[in-house]
């Protein structure tokens, strides 16, 4: 399911204005980062995404739909949405209920609510902890609780606002797998993330947000050769792109496996001779 947005301008009731004309296009089974300063209008924006805020001016159209001309609940059917605080969002004595209560909203069949909830709950490694109480959990644990909450309503489309708060390396890890899963079911899915790390592993297209406006959207190769707007924007590129840079190496690699691929292919061209790649 597509999204539009078009000329999106927000202004909060306190004159802020968080967003000043946002345009984007995001097809189906697309995965989108969204980065960017505190405050630079990420959590402004994803909150027009199901109707939870309406545009002061332009449009949001998430499929066939103008999130205008539907209510909330409606748009819960599409656009599954984590809030940065699992707190905001929990309210269950257990976990399994809190799981649940999304799809029973959406009042599926009961078969279809306990296949849903238990396939949020496998994903999220949460089998084992379906009788506890979500505030006996670790905040870390609270926001996987969260996650499963909303992939249990099974949306086309789901956001997730700083889904790695508070997650370590290892958890991190295991949350880029879930994408990994959402990916495979074609999700659109859209994610607020200030760990730049997680972002280059795992999302093939970088929104970078700066004062409410789009400052650059792209593959992460293009956003993360704009040093200078980054800096700008307070973003720092990922490890990787920072020690190749360091390095002289003249393309820009965000990973791991992207650095090892240059620098075996820049050694490669030295041991080729001078003739074949001069050494600079
Ligand atoms: N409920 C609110 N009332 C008034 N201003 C707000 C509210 N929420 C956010 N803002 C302001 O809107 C701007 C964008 O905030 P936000 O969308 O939360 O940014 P981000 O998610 O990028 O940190 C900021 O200046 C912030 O202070
Ligand atoms: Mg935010």
């Amino acid at each position: 399911m597509q999204i539009d947005i078009t000329d999106l301008h927000f202004t909060y009731p306190t004159g802020v204005e968080a967003l000043r004309g946002v345009s984007l296009h995001i097809d189906p089974g697309e995965q989108v980062a969204i980065i960017g300063q505190n405050g630079s209008g990420k959590t402004t924006l994803v909150k027009h995404l199901n109707g939870l805020l309406q545009p002061t001016r332009g449009t949001v159209r998430v499929g066939d739909w103008l999130t205008g001309e539907q209510s909330v609940a409606q748009m819960a059917a599409r656009v599954g949405y984590v809030f940065q605080n699992p707190d905001d969002q929990l309210f269950k004595t257990r976990v399994e209920d809190e799981v649940r209560v999304g799809p029973l909203n959406l009042k599926l069949p009961p078969d279809q609510v306990a296949a849903q909830t238990e396939h949020a709950l496998h994903l999220l490694g949460l089998l084992e902890r379906r009788d506890l109480h979500p505030y006996d959990l670790t905040p870390a644990w609270r926001k996987r609780v969260a996650i499963a909450a909303v992939l249990a309503m099974n949306t086309p489309i789901v956001v997730l606002d700083e889904p790695t708060t508070g997650q370590d390396y290892a958890t991190a890890q295991e949350l880029g797998q879930v994408l990994d899963a959402l990916r495979g079911e074609a999700k659109t899915v859209i994610a607020i993330s200030h760990d730049i790390d997680f972002v280059a592993t795992h999302f093939s297209r970088i929104v970078v947000m700066g004062q409410g406006q789009v400052l650059v959207d792209g593959a992460p190769e293009r956003v993360f050769a704009q040093a200078d707007l980054l800096a700008g924007a307070y973003v720092e590129p990922p490890q990787m792109t920072r020690l190749a840079r360091r390095l002289g190496m003249d393309t820009i690699v965000y990973s791991v496996e992207g650095f090892v691929d240059q620098l075996a292919a820049q050694s490669a061209a030295e041991q080729a001779g001078p003739g074949a790649a001069p050494r600079q």
